[in-house]
This record gives structure tokens, C-alpha cells and sequence, in this order.
């Protein structure tokens, strides 16, 4: 309570100064939270291992917040190693220092604090925020982040008798730092051993609706590698959201959910009121791993029963239902202009980046990467290394914008890229046993594109160009590519990486350098005033 009102004093004195000087501001409102991040015993498959817990809490606490609301988070790391907290959807406009992956942001040392300032400027919709070192979100830290439109904006449903959050992943029984060490010796990890629906193994969760009523459900797959396919027994979904856009509502039986993936659905209660299953079964595995939770009816008559649904078969149906997901036009976003009034189809393409999947062996281990360069870390945030102008931590231009054929290689990874600069992504999955994800923090692009096969300048023949989605995470089929483009329109340094964990630890990832010359604060916020200075940069003067 005293650090809150700390935070809070801060703001009475600057609503002083300003109330002195005569000066009447609409501030955006601030949301204040005091967070302590802790090891602690868990049991989600049953047996006891070592989670990482925020203020006691595994899944961590959810995020509330309204469009352009000010998030002042002060996180506390009391495990005995460095820790980062990454949000994965909150654009961090103008301001990649707090981003909180290790190319921009220093580790928060044992024992030690930093409070992170982060803005919903001009974003609604459901995100998710994890633990971006070590191998640590195979252990936990990873919570939900909505954010709700203004009240004076209208959202394109009646407002849902409820709001529940679904953080669904597939998850291991050991430990975080054995699964690390198996992957610094060069050996891959075994297939994970359950599904986690909130924290919780089979029929864990628990979900209690009204009959007649309708319900938001908001499901972000926060696990390491699987595609999971998610669905209710005896109960539709009407698509409503993804990732911060407003989708045409059209109506599934089952969801794919791809590794960083957020959904939200609208569920009416509209059967018999007695129990039923909640479902999440992985996709393209070879053996499926299955878990469940409880849609309980209030006053059912009974508990759930016969066979779980199963998921739908093959690649087709899911590629299908990814090109079935659109952007309705006429809805509103964060701003009451409708999603369409943007036409990204009409704004010319200024340059074209090819990105392909890389694996192979380096000095003996197994690496990933892209275009054959497998990240490996500077020794200082590259975000700071730029600020500073400190030479010698990374070399823009060392991830190439097409495939070079060589073998891979390992660098500290950084594209050079124009501020403002419309481009167009192309991901080329070279794997044939894995569907892939690929997340850009600091952006939303719009997936234009998607099919089986090699892409071809042709393949832009078949992309949509009016309502593609746009969201900040986009799976990538085996064999298969993947189109997006975006509007770089956020100066920083950003990450690109896979969501496949393992794979995303091992190398396949790397960084953008979205920039102008000049200094102008209107493109972006100086340094924060109380960032942490870390390898090269330790001990550089702030101002
Ligand atoms: C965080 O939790 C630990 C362990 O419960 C406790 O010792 C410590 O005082 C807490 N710190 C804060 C800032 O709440
Ligand atoms: C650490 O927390 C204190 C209040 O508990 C706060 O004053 C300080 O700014 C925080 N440190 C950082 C680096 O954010
Ligand atoms: C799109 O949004 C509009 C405006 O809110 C709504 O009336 C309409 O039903 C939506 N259309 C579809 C197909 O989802
Ligand atoms: C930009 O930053 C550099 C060094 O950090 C400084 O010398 C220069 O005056 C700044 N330019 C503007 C326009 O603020």
C-alpha cells in the first residue's frame, strides 16, 4: 500500500504544479500495481514443482485496463536470478525500453526492482504478458491483459453477462532450469507432459454460467510449442475478437489456437443446464495430449458426461479456418472510426522481406534461426547499445531481408529498417513436423496471405488485401508460407521472434531497428528516467 502511494504522491505533486501554474489537462487515468515475483510449490499435473509465482499467484494477476490508460507496474524480483516481464500485444508505442525482452531492456537483478511504464495507447482487446529470460515461462509468471473499449466507443456485441480469461498451454513436470540445460547442451526437449487449463490440470477449472446468458471467453495459448484446438461440448462459439481487432462474428464448433495466439469467443448458455467439457486436445502431434475444465449450468442437474468431442481433422481445416477470420469493416476499434477506415490494401508496398526457418548445428548444437543467422544475446540490451552509441555489441544488417542458403551461423542479429516504411513479411516454414508462430513485438501487421508450397511473386494474387486481420501473432503451416504487412510506424528496437519456445531460446529470433535520424520526442520517448543500465551501458549517465 505505501509503494502505491508513493506512485500516487508523484502524481498529486505534478496535479499541484499544474493546478498552480493554471494549466487544466485530461490526463489519461493510471493504473498502479505493486508486483512480487517468487518461486513457489505448485501442483498442476499433480505433483509438486517449482513455479514461478507473482504475488503468490500461479497463473499470475490479470491486467485490467481501458484504452489509453497508463500501466505503472513495479515488479519485484525476488527469485535468486535475473528476471524480465514482456508484454506480449501492449505496443509500447514510442517507447521499446520497456519492452522487457533482454535486447532492450536490462535484466532486473535478485533482490531488486523496476517498474515498468506502459501504455494502451489507442489499443483495445485481450493479451498476455510473460517471463522473457532463461527458460523461466516454462515455469510460470505469465498472466492475462484485456483491454476494454472507452465507454463512449461501441463494441459490436451486447455487453456479456461475464468475462472469463482461458490461459491454456501444453507444460512439462520438470523443472525450468533442467529443461534450460538440456537445450544449452544442444539436445532438443521431449514432448511436453500435459495441458494446463489456468494453471490447472484435467477438470481443474471451473466455469459457471446462467442459462440464457451470453459469455465472453478470452483464450490466449500461453504454452511452448503445441497448436492447441480448443471447444465446448454441445456449445457454438461466435468469434468476436483477435488480438485487439474485431473479427466478422462468424460461428465455430472448435478453435485453433496457435503458441501466443489470443481468441475471444461469445458463448450463450443456450442447453440442458447440467455440466459439460470444456476441451483442449494439441494439433499435428503425434501423440495427443487432451485436458479438460467444467462449463457448470447454475442449478445443474447433472455432471458431464459421455465422449469429449474431438477435434476436427487435418491442416486443411485449420488453414481454412485461419483465412475464414476477417476484420469486420463496419465495427469500431480502440476509435470511433470503423476498422475499415484504414485501406492498408491501397498504401504501396516499399520493400519486401523474406523470412526463412533455419536449423543445423553449431559447434556440435543444435540451433534455430532465420535466413541461417541464429540469434545469440550481446552483452548489452542492443536498445541501450544504440542509445548510447556504445560500438561493438551488434551490426545492423546482420539479418539478411531474403534467404542466403549458407549454413547457419550465430550473430546478435538487427534489420535495419525506415521509420514510417510500409513492408511486406513473407515467412517461409522450412519444417515439415511443426506448425510454426511468429510474433513482432511493437507492431500489429495484417496476415494478408497464408497456403501450402514455396511463395511465388504470383502468390500475391491470393491475398487479401480489404479485411485481413490484424493481430500481432500469425502461425506459419509446415511447409507452408505466411504473408503480413505493416506499417512501421514505431521508432525502437523490436523483437521478432518464433513463439516456439524452445526454438525462440535456441536462436530463431532476431531484432529491428525501426529508425529516422534525429532526436524528435514525438516519435519517441527518451530514455526512462529510472531504467536499468546493465553490461556496456553500466554506469552511463541517464541525462
Ligand atoms: C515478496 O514475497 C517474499 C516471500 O513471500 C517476502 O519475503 C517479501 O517481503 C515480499 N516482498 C514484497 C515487496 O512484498
Ligand atoms: C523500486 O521501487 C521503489 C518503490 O518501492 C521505487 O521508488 C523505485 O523507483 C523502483 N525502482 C525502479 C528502478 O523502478
Ligand atoms: C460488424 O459490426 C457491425 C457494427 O457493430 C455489426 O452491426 C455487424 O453485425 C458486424 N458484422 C458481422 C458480420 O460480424
Ligand atoms: C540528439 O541527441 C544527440 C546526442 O544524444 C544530441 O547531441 C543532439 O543535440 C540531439 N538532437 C536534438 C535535436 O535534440
Amino acid at each position: 500500500m505505501q509503494l502505491v502511494g508513493a506512485g500516487n504522491s508523484i502524481i498529486w505533486r505534478l496535479s499541484a504544479i499544474l493546478l498552480v501554474l493554471g494549466i487544466v489537462i485530461a490526463e489519461d487515468p493510471y493504473r498502479f500495481m505493486e508486483w512480487n515475483v517468487t518461486y513457489g510449490d505448485i501442483y498442476p499435473l499433480g505433483v509438486r514443482q517449482r513455479g514461478i509465482l507473482i504475488n503468490g499467484q500461479f497463473p499470475g494477476p490479470g491486467i485490467y485496463a481501458v484504452t489509453n490508460d497508463n500501466l505503472i507496474i513495479n515488479v519485484h524480483n525476488n527469485l535468486p536470478e535475473p528476471f524480465l516481464i514482456s508484454w506480449s500485444g501492449l505496443q509500447n508505442r514510442k517507447n521499446s525500453f520497456e519492452d522487457g525482452v533482454y535486447g532492450t531492456t536490462c535484466p532486473i537483478p535478485p533482490g531488486k526492482n523496476f517498474t515498468y511504464k506502459l501504455q494502451a495507447k489507442d489499443q483495445i482487446g485481450s493479451f498476455y504478458y510473460f517471463p522473457s529470460l532463461a527458460f523461466h515461462k516454462a515455469a510460470g509468471g505469465f498472466g492475462g491483459i484485456r483491454v476494454l473499449s472507452r465507454p463512449q466507443i461501441p463494441v459490436p456485441f451486447p455487453q456479456p453477462a461475464a468475462d472469463h480469461r482461458l490461459l491454456i498451454g501444453d507444460w512439462y513436470k520438470t523443472d525450468h532450469q533442467i529443461l534450460k540445460a538440456t537445450l544449452d547442451s544442444g539436445r532438443m526437449l521431449p514432448s511436453p507432459d500435459g495441458i494446463l487449463i489456468n494453471g490447472r490440470g484435467r477438470n481443474g477449472a471451473l466455469f459457471i454460467f446462467k442459462q440464457g446468458k451470453t459469455y465472453r471467453l478470452r483464450i490466449t495459448n500461453v504454452g511452448l510449442q503445441s497448436t492447441l484446438n480448443f471447444r465446448i461440448q454441445g456449445h457454438q462459439m461466435k468469434l468476436v475478437e483477435v488480438e485487439g481487432t474485431h473479427t466478422v462474428q462468424s460461428t465455430y464448433s472448435s478453435i485453433d489456437v496457435h503458441v501466443g495466439q489470443s481468441y475471444s469467443v461469445l458463448v450463450t448458455a443456450n442447453q440442458a443446464p447440467k455440466d459439460y467439457y470444456i476441451v483442449v486436445s494439441t494439433r499435428f502431434t503425434n501423440q495427443v495430449l487432451t485436458s479438460t475444465a467444467i462449463l457448470s449450468y447454475k442449478n445443474s442437474a447433472g455432471k458431464a458426461s459421455g465422449p469429449i468431442p474431438n477435434a476436427p481433422f487435418g491442416l486443411d481445416w485449420s488453414l481454412n479456418q485461419a483465412r475464414s477470420i476477417r476484420t469486420n469493416l463496419t465495427a469500431s476499434g480502440p476509435r470511433p472510426n470503423p476498422q475499415g477506415s484504414y485501406h492498408y490494401g491501397q498504401i504501396k508496398i516499399e520493400k519486401t522481406i523474406m523470412l526463412q526457418t533455419s536449423e543445423g548445428k553449431v559447434n556440435g548444437k543444435q540451433r534455430f534461426g532465420i535466413n541461417s543467422v541464429s540469434f545469440v544475446p550481446g552483452d548489452t540490451p542492443l536498445k541501450l547499445a544504440d542509445y548510447f552509441n556504445i560500438k561493438g555489441v551488434f551490426r545492423v544488417g546482420s539479418m539478411p531481408y531474403f534467404p542466403t542458403g549458407r549454413p547457419i551461423s550465430l550473430d546478435t542479429s538487427v534489420m535495419g529498417l525506415d521509420y514510417k516504411a510500409f513492408v511486406e513479411i513473407i515467412i517461409q516454414n522450412s519444417d515439415n513436423n511443426i506448425v510454426q508462430t511468429f510474433h513482432l513485438n511493437g507492431f500489429y501487421f495484417r496476415v494478408v496471405g497464408m497456403d501450402k508450397g514455396q511463395w511465388r511473386p504470383s502468390s500475391r494474387s491470393q491475398y487479401n488485401l480489404k479485411d485481413a486481420v490484424s493481430r500481432y501473432t500469425t502461425q506459419v503451416y509446415p511447409m507452408s508460407w505466411t504473408a503480413i504487412v505493416v506499417a512501421l510506424d514505431n521508432k525502437g528496437m523490436w523483437n521478432l521472434r518464433s513463439e516456439i519456445w524452445a526454438r525462440q531460446y535456441l536462436g530463431q529470433q532476431f531484432y529491428l531497428r525501426v529508425y529516422a535520424p534525429g532526436n524528435s520526442t514525438r516519435d519517441e520517448y527518451p530514455i526512462p528516467d529510472n531504467a536499468l543500465l546493465c553490461g556496456k551501458a553500466a554506469g552511463k549517465k541517464l541525462i
